[in-house]
């Protein structure tokens, strides 16, 4: 039997309490700044950490992700400049006797020259049935679902009349599940033209792809060709369930969009953010070398601090700051890339006349987007020029933004820093055993200095499979120990976030999906056990009694007004413990606390996976918990991670009512 001692001292130290509280979670919501309630040192700390989502363009998190656009390299650009033929994933209907397919550098949009041009050699006679042209079938097969609506644009030229179908199909092509025709004069479409359909699917396909047909001889170009479900979270083109996975949890800050997405492996194939703003139909799109597949930039600069805002998390934007993998930009070079950073600030910081404001105003979003937080970089504190062209980026955003909390690449965690920085960014990645050790990682970390931001952190190797029970657990060790510091631990986020499975660039991570499914690995399910952890406060507590196996804590949180002390626990070992939880500190006349809810997460063997076969494997149970008197008494089974939840309640308010008034005015 393990015993847990925790301290529950509030009602006795502050009398302020409750307004306090209340000042605390609604700083909270702003942003998340760590503030301590006492003096460091004391058993009682207020926990602004601010866990979270972290979502950088790998594994197809965005584009054939996140983002909901179902063509995938729309304006037939994929490859770069270097190959402009490149028209993957689309294909042809027909064959070379009835149509012949190119590209040409024809296309009305400047920063996207390449067009594609279909040359139809047969007509109606001819044919196939359907006619021919071309299909793309977006990010392995489209999800179409009957009832719903797809709204399908694209530009068009041509030299004679056209009659183009817009069909949506199934993979095959051989069933149409939604088709409009296109009908439209040599002389409509003698220049480019946008034509838009809306269409409605009368089935439904999880691999379903988009065709454009036409039966009628000629010579028709094509760009731009874009498909979005009309449902997407609040039309802002963000994947529903997707999106809701990511509420879930709820997130206080998303880091975008990487990751070394950021640094590509050479600084011509970086996230630029400008080449990802304005029209969509205008961007570029780019090859991002490091994870090696065509984004369209459909999720861009703009679509970042709008999912940031829908999700009602603060932006923090990581960008590059002259430095990939394999190039650099000496610092005396690097003033373009701190401009294009001030720029980056100014787009969704600036008001509706500056001039990057006006660009997001003509995006629709005339008031700024809050932005408090950009990291300079990531990973690249070991790089020759990083603290050099770091001070230049640091001054220029200081002076022109004091308010922004700027993050460095370099670890503080074991020894001072040597530049100027608000919080430093700590990554890592090792076996299960390693990170389960880590839970004292920070305890001994100095608490001068900037603050610690663990922006990256994952069992890897064997230890992870696919996303293991064992893995999950090890990093809910770790959480624990970040919870514990959260005074200097300011915010975490997870390893990627989500991993489109027929592309997995990465792993583990902590949402796995194809075009219509997807499921949460026990990482993902960990993570959930600490959405309550935000702007709640820290208790004091101690385990005594000999197990190197277990990891507890607990917290104070509030829930529709009532109070909860929430004790969560890792048995990282394979025998089950008993725990007994003893509160202390409580005033018996004024606080008493029962049983509410209890949430295991374990499976029967600790490499246990969720698939899309089994999506619910390994998830959290949640069932009624009893607490007798005071005191509890819970079972963590062998390879487990548990939380209980108490409710704090007022002694009296079960007592014979006499004077009902007193009792309540006693209720915190
Ligand atoms: O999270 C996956 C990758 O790991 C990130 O892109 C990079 O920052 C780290 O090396």
């Amino acid at each position: 039997m393990l015993l847990m001692e925790l301290d529950d001292p509030f009602l006795k130290r502050f009398s302020g309490y409750s307004s306090r509280f209340a000042n605390v979670t609604a700083f909270n919501r702003f942003s998340a700044i760590y503030a301590i309630w006492s003096n460091y040192g004391l058993d009682i700390t207020v926990l602004y950490a601010i866990w979270s989502k972290r979502l950088q363009e790998i594994n197809h998190a965005g584009a054939g992700g996140l983002w909901a656009e179902l063509v995938s390299n729309r304006g037939f650009e994929a490859g770069g400049q270097n190959t402009p033929s490149n028209i993957w994933p689309w294909s042809i209907v027909g064959d070379q006797s009835s149509i012949y397919v190119a590209t040409d550098r024809s296309s009305l949009f400047e920063r996207n020259k390449i067009a594609l041009r279909m040359d139809v050699l047969c007509d109606s006679n001819g044919c196939p049935s359907g006619g021919v042209g071309v299909y793309n079938p977006g990010y392995w097969g489209m999800n179409i679902e009957e009832g719903k609506k797809y709204k399908v644009a694209f530009y068009v030229r041509s030299t004679g009349d056209i009659d183009l179908s817009v069909s949506l199909t199934s993979s095959n092509g051989s069933l149409t599940l939604a088709s409009e025709n296109i009908i439209a004069s040599a002389s409509d479409v003698s220049k480019w033209t946008k034509k838009e359909v809306l269409l409605v699917a009368k089935g439904t396909d999880h691999g379903a792809r988009l065709q454009l047909t036409t039966s009628k001889k000629g010579s028709i170009w094509i760009d731009q060709v874009s498909a979005m479900p009309v449902d997407t979270y609040k039309g802002h083109g963000f994947r529903n369930d997707l999106f809701q996975m990511m509420v879930d949890i709820k997130p206080r800050f998303i880091r975008f969009p990487g990751g070394c997405f950021v640094e590509g492996e050479w600084l011509s194939n970086a996230f630029r953010w400008k080449e990802t703003v304005g029209p969509w139909e205008e961007r570029p799109g780019h090859f991002g070398d490091v994870w090696k597949y065509w984004t369209d930039d459909g999720l861009g600069h703009f679509e970042f601090f709008q999912l940031a805002e829908d999700i009602g998390a603060a932006p923090i934007w990581v960008f590059n700051n002259g430095i990939s993998h394999n190039d650099e930009v000496e610092t005396a070079s690097v003033m373009p890339f701190v401009q294009e950073a001030l720029d980056g600030i100014e787009f969704a910081r600036g008001d509706a006349n500056s001039t990057w404001g006006s660009v997001r105003a003509a995006m629709g979003r005339q008031e700024p987007f809050e932005l408090k937080y950009v990291a300079i970089g990531n990973e690249d504190c070991g790089k020759t020029y990083y603290k050099g062209n770091y001070i230049v980026f640091y001054n220029a955003i200081k002076k022109a933004y004091p308010d922004i909390k700027i993050i460095s690449n370099c670890d503080g965690s074991s020894r001072p820093l040597d530049h100027p920085a608000d919080y430093y960014d700590y990554h890592i990645y090792t076996s299960a055993s390693s990170l389960f050790s880590m839970y004292h990682q920070f305890d001994r970390t100095s608490r001068n200095g900037p603050k610690a931001f663990v922006s990256e952190y994952a069992v890897t190797g064997k230890d992870a499979g696919t996303g293991s029970l064992l893995a999950a657990l090890a990093e809910a060790a770790f959480l624990i120990g970040l919870e514990k510091n959260s005074d200097i631990v300011e915010m975490a986020s997870y390893a990627p976030l989500f991993v489109n499975t027929n592309d997995r660039r990465w792993n583990p991570d902590a949402i796995v999906f194809n075009s219509s499914h997807l499921y949460g690995t026990p990482s993902y399910w960990v993570q959930r056990f600490f959405a309550e952890s935000s702007g709640s406060t820290l208790l004091a507590s101690t385990l005594k009694g000999n197990s190197s196996s277990l990891v507890a804590s607990a917290i104070t949180w509030q829930n529709n007004g009532k109070d909860y002390i929430r004790i969560k626990a890792v048995n990282f070992g394979a025998s089950s413990v008993n725990l007994k939880v003893l509160v202390t500190g409580l005033d018996p006349n004024v606080m008493k606390v029962s049983g509410s809810k209890k949430t295991i997460l374990t499976s029967t063997n600790v490499m246990d996976e969720n698939s899309f076969t089994q999506p619910e494997k390994v998830v959290p149970h949640e069932s009624l918990l009893e607490m007798a008197e005071e005191d509890l008494t819970v079972i963590l089974p062998p390879h487990s991670f548990s939380s209980f939840d108490l409710l704090k309640e007022s002694a009296k308010i079960r007592m014979p009512i006499s004077d009902s008034s007193s009792t309540s005015s006693q209720k915190v």
